[in-house]
């Protein structure tokens, strides 16, 4: 298994271009499913996940051509209303094929999804979002079995808590209802912005996108569309604590500040600064080094928990204490004993760690069991005294798109270990 070796230390100067949402690509490409068109994808980062759901839809028939990072699939016909467990169980994503497929064929057999082991991660609020818009669903050895015969209708959805993959799920199953779908306690996510915005660019007809309801009037059918994959927040973020942990200044092409929501302010207090102009943003630390913040993870607006690992990785070495609160996911601390490996003072109390700041952190060989937490890792590893070695970066591959080469070209030593 490859591993990053990462010495420590060196301040980050120069660019890092920010490759398209991963999450947004995501789900944007399973909207493929619900036309017979073309839909030409642009801006699509280059990552395991993609691949991966790139296999599951030449599976249902999509025909599909990648070059550079733009993406064209076109689903003529559905060869398969069947999501086999073997392309699905590695990853959340992809149970999403399921709301497009039933809305089209009127039937889908979805394996029950795996993913990131960061908490239960049920889908219960998929299934009844589908259920309240007429599917009938039985749960068959591991497997989603969802019959709509008639197609789906428009129906009241009331999410009891707010979940961005059910949001998403039941606009790409209520574009084609007969009449109108209204999703209240909608997630506010950008990537449900950039769904809905694709959507329409296909036909759709959906208001409210971004805000916490959402009502979208059921069409006939749907067209071939082009649409931009907007950039990738957390990727943006990710950068802006790196320059953070190792001191320096990097401009962040293609980023966008209005799509970091209380992030912004978060890093700022810590002892960031980042100034916006119309290509991208520019970050560096104001401070000898970072001042501890607290945190509290919350749907968008709030600061995400896929930001939460890479701010605890920043806040380890910060004057002072941190405490943070991680509300999504109830596993996601699973950095913090490795961050202890390197010489972190942290300790997890249930949903919450201390974070007190200690001078510097020392290299050591570290894993970790999920993306964001492995990227939480490197940044440790960028700011230590001595080599960090970051084991299964099979993790880091499904998220961070060329991160070595991203952080070479600053001035990072930092390079793959083939194994
Ligand atoms: C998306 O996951 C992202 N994944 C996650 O990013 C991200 O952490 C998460 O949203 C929150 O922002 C993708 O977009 C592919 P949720 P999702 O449904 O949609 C509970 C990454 O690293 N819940 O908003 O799965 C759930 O268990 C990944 O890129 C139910 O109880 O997240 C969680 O506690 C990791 N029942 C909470 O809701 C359901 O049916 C929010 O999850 C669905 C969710």
């Amino acid at each position: 298994m490859d591993k990053l070796a990462i010495i420590g230390g060196r301040p980050l100067f120069g660019e890092i271009a920010i490759s398209g949402a991963k999450n947004s690509a995501l789900k944007v490409m399973a909207a493929s499913l619900l036309t017979d068109e073309t839909l030409t994808i642009f801006n699509v980062p280059r990552l395991a996940d993609v691949d991966m759901l790139l296999k599951l839809l030449a599976q249902h028939g999509v025909d599909v051509t990648f070059e550079g990072p733009t993406l064209t699939l076109q689903a003529r016909t559905i060869a398969s209303t069947e999501a086999p467990y073997d392309l699905v169980r590695k990853m959340r994503a992809t149970f999403n094929v399921l709301g497009p497929l039933l809305a089209r064929e009127g039937k889908a057999k979805v394996s029950l999804p795996g993913g990131c082991a960061i908490g239960a991660r049920p889908v219960d609020l998929h299934l009844k979002a589908l259920a309240a818009m007429g599917a009938k669903i039985d749960l068959d050895e591991g497997y989603v079995v969802a019959a709509a015969p008639q197609g789906l209708s428009g129906a009241r959805i009331d999410f009891p808590i707010v979940s961005v993959g059910a949001t998403e799920h039941a606009i790409l199953a209520a574009v084609l209802a007969k009449g109108e779908t209204v999703i209240s306690n909608a997630a506010r996510e950008p990537e449900i912005v950039d769904l809905a915005n694709c959507l329409m660019a296909m036909g759709a007809r959906i208001e409210g996108a971004g805000t916490s309801t959402i009502a979208v009037s059921g069409v006939p059918r749907l067209h071939g569309a082009h649409h931009t994959v907007l950039p990738d927040r957390i990727e943006t973020g990710a950068y802006a604590m790196a320059a953070g942990v190792a001191g320096g200044e990097l401009y962040l092409r293609h980023a966008r500040l209005d799509l970091l929501g209380a992030a912004v302010g978060v890093l700022e207090e810590a002892g960031l600064k980042l100034t916006a102009d119309p290509t991208g943003v520019r970050v560096r630390r104001t401070l000898d080094r970072c001042r501890a913040v607290n945190l509290v993870t919350q749907p968008f607006p709030g600061f995400p928990t896929d930001l939460q690992a890479q701010f605890m990785a920043l806040m380890t070495t910060a004057d002072g204490t941190s405490v943070i609160k991680e509300t999504i996911f109830e596993n996601r601390f699973m950095h913090a004993p490795e961050l202890g490996r390197m010489g972190a003072n942290i300790s997890v109390d249930g949903q919450t760690a201390t974070v007190r700041g200690v001078r510097r952190l020392k290299g050591a060989p570290v894993m970790a069991t999920d993306l964001r937490a492995s990227m939480g890792l490197v940044l440790a590893g960028l700011g230590a005294e001595g080599q960090t070695l970051v084991n299964r970066v099979y993790h880091l591959d499904r998220g961070f798109e060329r991160l070595e080469d991203k952080l070479v070209q600053c001035g990072a030593l930092i390079e793959r270990v083939r194994g």
